[in-house]
C-alpha cells in the first residue's frame, strides 16, 4: 500500500531524533510534522533538559508529554531547532507560516545553532511561491500592507477570523514566484507594520529531512 503524506511526515520526524543533543534545550516548531516529532521526543524526555516552543499549540503538546517548556528569555543556548515548512527550495530557503506561527518560529530559528527542517517530500520545490506566502501584520496596517504587496505582484488574501498567538493578522500572498528569496524577505520585512514575513532565507534551514516512501532522505543546501 502507498505511504500516506502523514506517514512520510512521521519518517522525517523520527529521523530528526538523531539531531537532538542530550541534556540540552530543544527548539520545537509548529505543525503536523512537528506534532510527530513531539511524540518521539516524549520517549526521551528524561534525556533532555526541556524545550522552547514556537506556539501555544506546541507548548500544550509538550507540556502534556511531560516536557518542561522554557521562556525564551531565560534561555541562552539552543543547539538544535526542529521545525517543518510549507516549501523548501534546494538551497533550503523556506516558506513557513501556514500554521500562523512564523514570528515565534523565526525567533527560535535565529537563536539556534542548527535548524533541522522536517517535511514530507512534496515540500521540496525548485522555486518558492506556489504556497501562498504568509505575512504577519499589525492589524491597523493590514490594508496598507496588502496594497504594498499588490505592488510587488502578489495577491494578498486576509486570513479572516484568525489571529496569531501575538494578536496579529495574517495576509497569505498568492501568485508570487520568489526568484530572490533574501531580497524579497528584506523588502517585505522593511514595510512598516509587518511583523514577520514567512520567507526564511536570511536564516534558512541547515539540514532538510524529507520523508519519502523509501524512508528519510537528508538534503543539504545546494
Ligand atoms: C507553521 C509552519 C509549519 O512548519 C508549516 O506550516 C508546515 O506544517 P506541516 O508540518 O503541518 O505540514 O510554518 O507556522
Amino acid at each position: 500500500m502507498a505511504m500516506t503524506q502523514d506517514e512520510m511526515k512521521r519518517k522525517a520526524a523520527e529521523a530528526a531524533m538523531e539531531y537532538v543533543v542530550a541534556d540540552s534545550i530543544v527548539g520545537v516548531g509548529t505543525g503536523s510534522t512537528v506534532n510527530h516529532f513531539i511524540d518521539c521526543l516524549a520517549d526521551i524526555k528524561n534525556k533532555i533538559e526541556g524545550a522552547v516552543s514556537s506556539s501555544e499549540a506546541s507548548t500544550k503538546l509538550l507540556k502534556a508529554a511531560g516536557i518542561e517548556v522554557f521562556d525564551t528569555n531565560h534561555v541562552s543556548h539552543i543547539p538544535v531547532y526542529i521545525d517543518g515548512a510549507d516549501e523548501s527550495d534546494h538551497y533550503l530557503n523556506l516558506i513557513k507560516g501556514g500554521g500562523g506561527a512564523l514570528t515565534r518560529e523565526k525567533i527560535i530559528a535565529g537563536m539556534s545553532d542548527k535548524f533541522v527542517c522536517i517535511a514530507d517530500e512534496s515540500k521540496l520545490v525548485d522555486i518558492l511561491g506556489k504556497f501562498p506566502l504568509p505575512v504577519e501584520v499589525i492589524p491597523m496596517a493590514r490594508s496598507y500592507i496588502a496594497r504594498e504587496l499588490v505592488k510587488l505582484g502578489g495577491e494578498p488574501v486576509w486570513r479572516e477570523n484568525y489571529l496569531t498567538d501575538n494578536g496579529c493578522d495574517i495576509l497569505d500572498v498568492h501568485n508570487l514566484e520568489i526568484m530572490q528569496p533574501i531580497k524579497l524577505e528584506n523588502t517585505i520585512n522593511a514595510m512598516p507594520g509587518v511583523v514577520t514575513v514567512g520567507i526564511f532565507a536570511n536564516r534558512g534551514a541547515d539540514v532538510l529531512i524529507l520523508g519519502t516512501p523509501e524512508g528519510a532522505k537528508v538534503v543539504y543546501p545546494k
